[in-house]
């Protein structure tokens, strides 16, 4: 059984509209006009325990209805889904005892209470046993390093250690499924590898299923062996982090040398440019919708005699900023 099953699931916003002016105001006061936004539609995949999944797409896309829909704040519209074997809407009180959620920005402890205060709280909702707390809250201490935050309000905090206060409140229950919906958002380098450090650890030590909402390509390819992406509430790519490189990688280097010197006036094909150029090297840069490689090394060896070229991989980053810049609709209608 899955951790996480979503089966053909959809989800719409209505949103009441209005025309401008009074006019509209007492139109729509007397018959209200809705429109529907899709946010989610037909959506399926599968998380098995233990598993850490990278869940990515433009602003808007549907990540955070996503995740609401398996918190059970909110209730699909069709289709199925189940966490560990429940439906989180309608067991949305066993559901929140076996998960975890942090929404990046927003926090949900208490503001005026010190930190320590709040985890205390917690451990008596959740009712954790004494002895596991104590170690817990020990460890965390150590790992996310809370030591003097512990006795802080919320509401003086950094927004680093927001995040490292959040996710020790999130997870001192020991949820089996955990989401995290922009963990990294705005934090310097080294809170974000202790951030990674800790859900990695969580993940290996307890087998914690995770999923992330990030834009930070770090955390994807620190974390995330595979990754779903979505694009308007559709699922467009689910798979391994390395296959998405060869799916997704529009844009291709290749490097010559030459024996001869490279003529200035050198000609090339439509969607390939100069990155450097030396008197007996070329890097080029070009579009795999344009040309392949095999045309670009033709065109060039056509003009100057080449002693060796190689390919460069694509690099995941300019991937995901494509996933991120929308790019990857125009492509996959190309392809
Ligand atoms: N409460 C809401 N009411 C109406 N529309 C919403 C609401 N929340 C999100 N949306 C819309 O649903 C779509 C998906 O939003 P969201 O799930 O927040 O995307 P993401 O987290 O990927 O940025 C967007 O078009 C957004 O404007
Ligand atoms: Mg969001």
């Amino acid at each position: 059984m899955p951790a996480i099953s979503i089966d053909h699931v959809s989800k719409s916003y209505r949103i009441s509209r209005k025309d401008p002016g009074l006019r509209g105001a007492l139109k729509a006061l007397v018959r209200p006009q809705f429109q529907e936004k899709r946010a989610v539609e037909d959506l399926s995949f599968n998380i098995d325990a233990g598993e850490i999944v990278g869940y990515i797409g433009v602003n808007g896309a549907g990540k955070s209805t996503t995740i609401k829909l398996l918190t059970g704040i909110l209730m699909p519209d069709s289709g199925q889904i189940r966490v560990l074997g429940r439906d989180p809407h309608h067991e949305r009180v066993a559901n929140a005892r076996a998960i975890g959620v942090v929404f990046g920005q927003r926090t949900q402890m208490w503001w005026d209470l010190a930190l320590i205060e709040s985890l205390n709280l917690i451990a008596k909702i959740y009712e954790i046993e004494p002895q596991r707390y104590r170690q817990l809250l020990d460890q965390f201490s150590t790992e996310l390093e809370l030591g003097e935050l512990l006795h802080v309000p919320v509401r003086g905090m950094s927004l680093g250690q927001k995040m490292r206060a959040e996710l020790a409140a999130t997870l001192i229950h020991e949820p089996q499924v955990v989401y995290l919906d922009e963990p990294t958002i705005g934090l310097d380098l080294l809170v974000k590898e202790r951030i990674r450090a800790f859900i990695k650890r969580q993940n290996h030590e307890f087998g914690t299923t995770v999923m992330l909402t990030t834009h930070d390509l770090g955390d994807i390819e620190e974390l995330c062996a595979r990754v779903i992406i979505i694009d308007q509430g559709r699922l467009i790519y689910d798979g391994p982090i390395s296959a998405i490189k060869a799916r997704f990688g529009r844009y291709r280097e290749i490097s010559f040398e030459t024996s001869g010197a490279i003529p200035a006036d050198i000609q090339l094909l439509p969607g390939v440019e100069v990155l450097s150029r030396e008197e007996r090297r070329l890097s080029l840069r070009f579009d795999r919708n344009l040309a392949s490689a095999s045309q670009v090394a033709s065109s060039l060896m056509a003009q100057v005699e080449v002693a060796d070229f190689s390919i460069s991989e694509p690099d995941l980053a300019s991937v995901v900023k494509q996933i991120y810049n929308g790019a990857l609709r125009d492509q996959l209608v190309a392809a």
